[in-house]
């Protein structure tokens, strides 16, 4: 090439460049437009609640049970109601409007009823906002007799945060079966899987048989929707609580036995009839009748019952404040206690906050309803007896032990008259559940029967 055409060549390619860098800019230009007025963005439309704390009653009666998927913001809970409402059988017939709504509702071909809810914990929502999306959430749950199961997604590369053992530990309190579901295994190589989801459940407290799932590779899919089915379908529960359910009669050396079990696994230790006895007080001191169940359930309502262990390590039990952890224990108290368990708006106010305390923390509980209604789900449900006069016996034994006066006849007879009474109310009688290992503590002492019972928890 001349000198001249290359010369020419370079001023055609500097002029074809200074034309194209100004039509870049024209181009950006043009993208970013004139310059509008700042303009106040609008405020926020509320989060419009379907159900609000105090009204869930208002949700409609499908007449099908109901699956609640909940989880953190980002943890795959679209991906996953996707996947469970495009199952071959079931037909989706209304999609997710979006991430403002408490819940969302979807009939899934007739079968079941998703809840969907804003992730907890949700990041752009002001920490209020999402802890009253929580709380009517979790209003719902306990309130809703068709929730059949609640399915928490956590992601899989990621511990679990303290929102998300305190839903855990809420859900569970309720009573509702709680199902853990690792999602997100495609982000994480096949053999971390095993491991990572044992420490996922460690932290949450329910176990280490927890189904990992990926929306994108269709992975754990069969395994979710086969404990999805078993939970409509009334199925055994997959997640056990960690509670020992320790029920029997009077004097069958419950309370000794729970203390050493708790003691020896560094568990709390939770003594309902304890709860019984200071309502009955607490009835007795106002002189109301114990058949006046309204009443009883008012007083239920108005009282302020607290269990705090003292330096030694042993329980106290406050009523409004005052300690009545003697008072309590004194003879008359017991027939009172008895009376006044018979009451179901007590029975179930009792209950309500038994759980709530069980299911805070693996505890030993001990009482006479603890394996067939407060945990039905108790990891170990134990049902302690012994013969009325070996029960007597040990009773006469107690008492003179506080310096108190012990009849052992009148002890013997109170026995039967008061096992008769437990066993036969109408409201969580006395009984052994089904599951329940039986346990004669006749012939063993209470520390034969602690091991037992700790072989039991750990075999
Ligand atoms: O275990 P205890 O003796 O302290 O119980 C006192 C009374 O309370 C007893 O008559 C049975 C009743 N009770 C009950 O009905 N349900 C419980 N879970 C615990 C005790």
């Amino acid at each position: 090439m001349s000198r001249q055409k290359l010369k020419f060549c370079t001023i055609l390619n500097m002029v074809f460049e200074k034309i194209l860098s100004a039509h870049r800019m024209l181009r950006r230009k043009r993208k970013v437009g004139p310059r509008m007025p700042e303009v106040k963005k609008p405020a926020q439309p509320e989060a419009k609640f379907l159900i609000s704390a105090p009204k869930w009653k208002e949700v409609p009666d499908y007449g099908l049970p109901f699956v609640v998927v909940a989880g953190r913001s980002n943890v795959g809970k679209s991906s996953f109601i996707n996947y469970l409402v495009n199952r071959k059988n079931l037909a989706r017939t209304s999609s997710t409007p979006g991430r403002t709504r408490l819940l969302n509702f979807f009939d899934v071909g007739g079968r079941f009823i998703l809840v969907d809810v804003p992730g907890y914990g949700y990041a752009n929502a002001p920490k209020e906002e999402a802890r009253k999306w929580l709380e009517n959430l979790m209003s719902f749950i306990s309130g809703c007799d068709s929730v059949a199961c609640v399915i928490q997604l956590l992601d899989i590369r990621r511990d679990p945060t303290a929102d998300d053992k305190w839903f855990a530990r809420e859900v569970m309190a309720t009573g509702c079966q709680l199902m853990p579901v690792v999602t997100k295994a495609d982000k994480l190589a096949r053999t971390h899987w095993k491991k990572r989801a044992k420490e996922i459940g460690a932290a949450i407290g329910v176990g280490s048989k927890i189904p990992v799932t990926s929306a994108q590779d269709k992975i754990g899919r069969e395994e979710v929707t086969a404990m999805i089915d078993e939970a409509i379908s009334g199925g055994e529960q997959p997640v056990k609580l960690p509670v020992i359910a320790l029920d029997g009669p009077s004097g069958a050396g419950k309370s000794t036995v729970a203390k050493l079990v708790a003691k020896k696994l560094g568990w709390s230790y939770l003594d309902t009839g304890a709860m019984y006895r200071a309502i009955g007080l607490k009835a007795d001191r106002e002189g109301i009748a114990m058949e006046d169940h309204p009443a009883l359930g008012e007083l239920c309502a108005r009282t302020d019952l607290s269990l705090r262990p003292d330096p030694s390590g042993q329980t106290r039990i406050f009523l409004d404040g005052e300690d009545v952890s003697e008072k309590i224990r004194e003879h008359r108290v017991s027939a009172l206690a008895s009376a006044v368990s018979a009451s179901p708006p007590v029975r179930e106010a009792m209950a309500a906050f038994q759980r709530r305390i069980g299911a805070s923390t693996p505890t030993v509980c001990e009482g006479r309803d603890m394996g067939t209604v407060v945990f039905p789900d108790a990891l170990l449900k134990i049902f302690l007896t012994a013969a009325p006069e070996t029960r007597a016996k040990r009773r006469v034994l107690e008492l003179e032990g506080r310096g108190e006066r012990a009849e052992y006849d009148k002890i013997l007879a109170d026995i039967v008259k008061r096992d008769h009474a437990d066993s036969t109310r109408a409201h969580s009688p006395l009984k052994q559940a089904e599951d329940a290992v039986l346990v004669d503590s006749g012939n063993l002492d209470a520390e034969g029967v602690a091991e037992r019972v700790v072989g039991l928890v750990k075999g």
